[in-house]
């Protein structure tokens, strides 16, 4: 038993959303006494591009000052010391985004030398529509985590708001055209999972 394991939050985002809801995750494992670590994965988008559209290019201003980024390597060297490591992208096409894709394509080293072997974990997502993809992207999430041989945790019905937000695989949020807002149920399952994912690490960690 462990009293404070390492847990560390990796995350995408373009819209801020991604990074509320690991906020939440993060206040859940702070609760139950993890040492956590936030990091975000930067844009792999040509910043001309992301300079055409207004809204985007404030909003990457914003959030350039709020979680300044790590490159894939740093990211990568900071999972092999966490106890736990959680992961959150927005949906893309029903699929993680690239850019975490893109993370786990340059974690051949963990994977070689078994870095990861035993190491508990979770994920969680938003979509811009109800049915848009938010369980497929947290499954598409889980499937370098399983072959890096983690273990994987997701929210549990103990928490009632799981009936109304996310799903048994990962928290979720819908924010898009009809809704601007993450609601407080959204925020509550993703509590639990930073909870629930330090409970365990606790539990497994030397
Ligand atoms: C290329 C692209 C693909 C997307 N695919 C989906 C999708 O399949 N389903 C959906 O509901 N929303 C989709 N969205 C909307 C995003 O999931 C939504 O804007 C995102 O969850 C907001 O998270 P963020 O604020 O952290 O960027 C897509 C957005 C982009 C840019």
């Amino acid at each position: 038993m462990k009293n404070n394991p390492s847990v560390l939050i990796i995350f995408y985002t373009r819209r801020g959303n991604t990074a509320k809801m690991a906020q939440a995750v993060a206040q859940g494992a702070i609760e139950e006494g993890a040492n956590i670590k936030l990091m975000r994965i930067a844009d792999d988008v040509p910043m001309e591009i992301i300079k055409k559209d207004e809204t985007w290019f404030e909003t990457h201003q914003k959030l350039e000052k709020t979680y300044p980024t790590s490159d894939e390597f740093a990211i990568i060297e900071e999972m092999s010391k966490a106890d736990a490591i959680i992961f959150g992208s927005p949906t893309r096409f029903g699929n993680m985004s690239h850019e975490m894709k893109k993370m786990w394509d340059l974690s051949t080293d963990l994977w070689f030398t078994g870095k990861l072997i035993g190491k508990v974990g979770g994920v969680f997502t938003g979509a811009s529509s109800v049915h848009g993809g938010q369980e497929t992207t947290a499954v598409s999430m889980m499937f370098p985590m399983l072959h890096q041989g983690m273990i994987i945790v997701g929210p549990s019905y103990d928490t009632k708001e799981l009936h109304e937000s996310g799903s048994p695989y990962g928290p979720s949020t819908i924010v898009g055209p009809n809704s601007d807002q993450i609601k407080e149920v959204d925020l509550v399952v993703a509590r639990s999972l930073g909870a629930k994912v330090t409970k365990i690490a606790a539990k497994l960690a030397d």
